[in-house]
């Protein structure tokens, strides 16, 4: 594949086939691309917590908002949760000049789930203070930047080109094929 390809095919998805393991390795395989990524003053202020068995999974799952655009769907139903989960966290005792390795990290590591058959989607509507808690995480030494969910993609996604001014909106249509509206490239370059 080449970027381009990559990149188009790295959608954020949601739902999956969930009997399909994500294992440990493959985990770690993918913070090994967060870890070659950049991040700002090269400070690395963020740590990984892995996610493939059911009971942390469930966890987890408990704590995220999933598509805010589609206001009748609450997120996957059993059977079509994400295997697996790379819970993004920051040391608090660690000042960046800026918070966003989170997302370029998740970036990375998303590319790299897509380049083996996987997919995923990134989280900040997370509700942290519970997932802390149900993680046992150390909040006066982390704090959560972001989760990023991992699975086989079960749906189909596509993109949809727009002009700058239109809807960006995203939406389900009567075939359950999830729809991405992007701008124009054309209409992104401005000077
Ligand atoms: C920083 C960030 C946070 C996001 N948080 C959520 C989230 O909490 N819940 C969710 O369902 N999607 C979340 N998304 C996914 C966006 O909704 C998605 O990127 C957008 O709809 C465009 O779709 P695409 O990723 O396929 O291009 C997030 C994306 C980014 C970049």
């Amino acid at each position: 594949m080449t970027v381009l390809e990559l990149v188009k095919k790295n959608r954020s998805y949601r739902r999956f086939y969930q009997n399909e393991q994500v294992s440990r390795a493959q985990l770690e395989k993918l913070v090994e691309l967060a870890r070659f990524s950049a991040s700002g003053g090269n400070m690395q202020p963020l740590r990984f917590i892995l996610s493939c068995d059911k009971e942390k999974n469930t966890k987890i799952f408990s704590c995220l908002k999933w598509a805010m655009m589609l206001k009748d769907w609450d997120g996957p139903e059993e059977g079509e949760r994400p295997s697996a989960y790379i819970v993004i966290v920051k040391r608090r005792d660690i000042t960046t000049p800026n918070s966003l390795d989170a997302g370029i990290m998740a970036q990375s590591m998303l590319l790299g789930a897509v380049e083996s058959g996987l997919g995923g989607c990134m989280f900040g509507a997370v509700n942290k203070p519970l997932l802390s808690d149900l993680l046992g995480i150390d909040n006066e030494e982390y704090e959560i930047a972001l989760v990023v969910a991992i699975g086989k993609p079960k749906e189909k996604i596509v993109i949809d080109d727009i002009g700058g001014g239109q809807d960006t909106r995203y939406y389900r249509d009567d075939d359950g094929v999830h729809h991405v509206p992007k701008i124009s490239t054309q209409d992104l370059i401005i000077g």
